[in-house]
């Protein structure tokens, strides 16, 4: 029975004291749910309120991409090193461990392949299925300007307010057309409308010139892809400018499993999106691994 004995006055309910009103460190967040917000929160760090995915979705229409052959052989290892898992429900289940305790953000669009029109996609994975395997986020790609460009906004449109009825952010990922420029225009156009149709994360890839305007322009948070591999100081420098220029973290692939050291790799990228290091002292983590390598 209930102690009626607690029913008095006397309680201390510090009045004196103001309630602490906290805002979310998270861009665009504060009028999130809080199921919503939370998992928001285990994609953003705390400390830095930036993060790293780490992307292997790319066998949704690749196939066994360069590097992705044997996920358990290529992904596992950096499990401990990354934020977040970005990959498809067949990647994940076939091949991480499901005590891993990383978010993930869930691939859930499919339909085409390299050998036919990318645009041409549809949502490929049911909400029950994402929240089944407990997705931290959800995620499609739009094609701004190309053949499908209505069809995959409607994708995303589809996942945001499955998303929001169950509080699972979607991140939209601006794909990029065969004949598209790739530009601060275009990337500024792209990553707006994604936010505006109401998309909590938006992936963008990073331009040289104008990418502050982007990140300037798009009220939620934008994570970078990598794109095709390159030399490892080179994709240092990128997400550094990346960061320093608005973007909230990286989702970054093959520059990480395409690497001849993908820990140090991962690590050295940690260093610049996290700790605000700079290339050429991020490179020499990536170095130091590899020296260790042999
Ligand atoms: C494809 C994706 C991929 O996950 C992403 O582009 C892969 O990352 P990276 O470019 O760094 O290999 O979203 O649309």
């Amino acid at each position: 029975m209930a102690d009626l004995d607690d029913v008095k006055e006397g309680k201390n309910f510090a009045a004196e004291i103001p309630m602490e009103v906290r805002a979310s460190a998270i861009r665009g967040a504060n009028a999130l749910d809080w199921g919503m917000q939370d998992r928001l929160s285990r994609i953003f760090q705390a400390g830095s309120g930036h993060t790293v995915m780490l992307a292997f979705d790319h066998g949704y229409f690749q196939g066994p991409a360069t590097g992705l052959e044997r996920l358990d052989l290529s992904i596992r290892p950096l499990i401990p090193y990354t934020d977040v898992l970005m990959c498809t429900r067949g990647g994940l289940r076939a091949t991480i461990p499901t005590d891993s305790r990383k978010p993930v953000v869930l691939r859930c669009s499919g339909g085409m392949s390299v050998l036919t029109e990318l645009s041409n996609e549809l949502v490929a994975v049911d909400i029950e299925d994402a929240i089944r395997v407990n997705a931290a986020a959800i995620t499609t790609n739009v094609y701004i300007g190309a053949e499908y460009e209505h069809q995959s906004l409607a994708n995303l449109v589809k996942l945001i307010d499955t998303g929001n009825r169950y509080g699972i952010p979607t991140m939209a990922v601006t794909g990029v057309g065969k004949n598209m420029a790739r530009d601060a225009r275009y990337f500024g156009l792209a990553t707006r409308i994604c936010a505006e149709i109401g998309a909590q994360i938006v992936k963008s890839y990073f331009v040289d010139d104008g990418f502050e305007k982007v990140c300037a322009g798009c009220p939620v948070p934008i994570v970078i892809a990598g794109g095709k591999k390159l030399p490892e100081m080179e994709a240092l420098q990128m997400a550094y400018h990346a960061i320093d220029q608005g973007a909230a973290g990286v989702d970054m692939g093959r520059n990480i499993f395409q690497s001849d050291c993908p820990i140090g790799m991962i690590e050295a990228v940690r260093a610049v999106v996290h700790g605000g290091e700079k290339p050429e002292k991020a490179i020499e983590i990536y170095s130091s691994a590899k020296a260790a390598l042999h």
